[in-house]
């Protein structure tokens, strides 16, 4: 005879064995929230790594209602002292990141370390039974996506990547319009990142007090290399590639959530690139200036550039380029121009036979199409400008993930999304560094091997 199973057996058992539990092609029994016992419970959320970013996804978080910031840790004493305070010491210092995931009455951790530390403590924290938001880049390696991706289905917890800009009311719109139809083939976009400051370039002040004391060198190095301790190593990691990617993982890769996102594209299938390091020679290993190509199945290329030596064309943005209208997304801002072109033949014309010429222009069509001048006058419209005002879009995006937590309703920015964005910029790395051209590898979401 058939045994019948509860729901809530068969979810015990699945977790208690470690199996994964396939409901459909890609669904997974989804896990409650770990630390509630009632639906009013406060969600309480652990912080691992309360740096620069750590403590922005704070100040976000104290702003939700129904959340609850119990658990901090940081590998730089002033750190958590900064982020304790801000939670008026209602958070505890926990020491390590191991004690936070083994702690059971939390639900939730926030990790914004370093990006050498990012798979292993999503990975362990899922494991551990806890939902994640985790800051961009998703990984520091593609292999590590693919991982992620794998623990996220098989475990059931949800895991959002923190690319907050995708959850801007701008790229919404951006999105809708190109949903539209409005902006015609789009077969191009131009993406960039341009910085011309020390702190865009990464060379962040160290604090007065930070020493071999109040950092913990080793908790920081973690899988990475051993190495002397080294401050600048340790708060500007982003310039050295045992920690980071360099700009294509600290900056592409927002560009590519936000391009992925807006025209509805999954990934890649190439990249190539190249990557030269001209001014910020003194501190850092990774390259200062990148341009990039990726090519899309969709039918688009995107041209991506980063600068550290120039900011005429300011901070971040790109332009989607479609032959009924152009739209650029920069700033708060996005600006939709109509393509307003004609033909004009006229210089071929002009050597043929005068007689042919003539006859070519006496045409009503032609002459319409390609003397403008020669027509009534028209209005034409000139573009349209959409400003964001209102709710940070780091707030909405950590709402979004808290409302995902609840409902057990997959993330705006799940594990694959983060994964296939992260990859696109490794995938701009492995150019650099090989000088070939990298394919991407649908089936087994990695690079095309050999
Ligand atoms: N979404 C965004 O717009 C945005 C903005 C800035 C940074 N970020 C991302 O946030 C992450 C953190 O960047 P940041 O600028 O805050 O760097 P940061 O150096 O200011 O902060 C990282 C913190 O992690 C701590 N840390 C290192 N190893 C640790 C460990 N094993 N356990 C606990 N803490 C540890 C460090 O002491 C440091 O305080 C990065 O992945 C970065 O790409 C995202």
């Amino acid at each position: 005879m058939r045994k019948e199973i509860t729901r809530r057996e068969f979810l015990r058992r699945s977790t208690a064995t470690g199996m994964v539990v396939t409901l459909g092609p890609h669904l997974v029994a989804p896990q409650q929230p770990q630390g509630r016992t009632g639906p009013n419970d406060a969600i309480t959320v652990g912080i691992i790594g309360s740096g620069a970013r750590g403590q922005e996804l704070m100040e976000a978080i104290m702003k939700i209602p129904g959340t609850e910031i119990v658990a901090v840790c940081d590998a730089y004493k002033g750190r958590v002292r900064r982020a304790i305070e801000r939670t008026k010491g209602r958070a505890k210092d926990y020491g390590h990141y191991r004690k936070i995931l083994d702690d059971k009455s939390i639900d939730v951790v926030v990790i914004a370390t370093p990006d050498h530390w990012h798979a292993r403590q999503a990975i362990e924290a899922m494991q551990a039974g806890k939902d994640v938001y985790i800051e961009k880049p998703l990984t520091y390696t593609i292999d590590e996506g693919v991982e992620i991706v794998k623990v996220a289905k098989s475990t059931g917890r949800i895991l959002q990547v923190g690319s907050n800009p995708m959850s801007s009311a701008i790229q919404q719109k951006a999105k809708e319009i190109v949903a539209s139809g409005r902006l015609g083939q789009i077969t191009m976009i131009r993406a960039y990142y341009n910085r011309n400051t020390a702190s865009g370039a990464w060379i962040y002040p160290i604090p007065p007090d930070a020493s071999p004391e109040t950092v913990d060198w080793e908790m920081f190095l973690g899988p990475a290399p051993k190495r002397p301790f080294s401050l600048e190593r340790f708060f500007r990691w982003r310039c050295y590639w045992d920690y980071s990617g360099g700009i294509p993982t600290d900056l592409f890769v927002h560009l590519c959530t936000s391009i992925h996102y807006v025209m509805g594209a999954k990934m890649a299938s190439s990249a190539m690139a190249v990557g030269a390091l001209y001014r910020w020679k003194e501190s850092r290993e990774v390259p200062d200036t990148v341009n990039a190509v990726l090519v899309y199945p969709e039918g688009f290329m995107v041209n991506m550039s980063t600068t550290f030596n120039n900011q005429r064309l300011g901070g971040s943005g790109f332009q989607i380029l479609g032959t009924e209208g152009s739209l650029e997304v920069a700033g708060g801002e996005i600006r939709f121009y109509p393509e307003i072109v004609h033909e004009d033949n006229g210089w071929v014309v002009r050597s043929w036979p005068r007689e042919l010429e003539e006859a070519y222009y006496s045409d009503p069509k032609i002459l319409a199409m390609e003397r403008p001048e020669t027509q009534p006058p028209q209005i034409l419209e000139a573009g349209e400008v959409y400003r964001e005002e209102g709710i940070d879009s780091t707030l909405v995006h950590m709402q979004r993930f808290f409302e995902s937590v609840r409902t057990r309703k997959p993330p705006v920015q799940d594990a694959l999304m983060g994964h296939r964005a992260a990859a696109c910029a490794h995938m701009v790395n492995l150019s650099i560094k090989t000088g070939k051209i990298v394919y991407w590898d649908f089936e087994q979401e990695n690079v095309k091997k050999g």
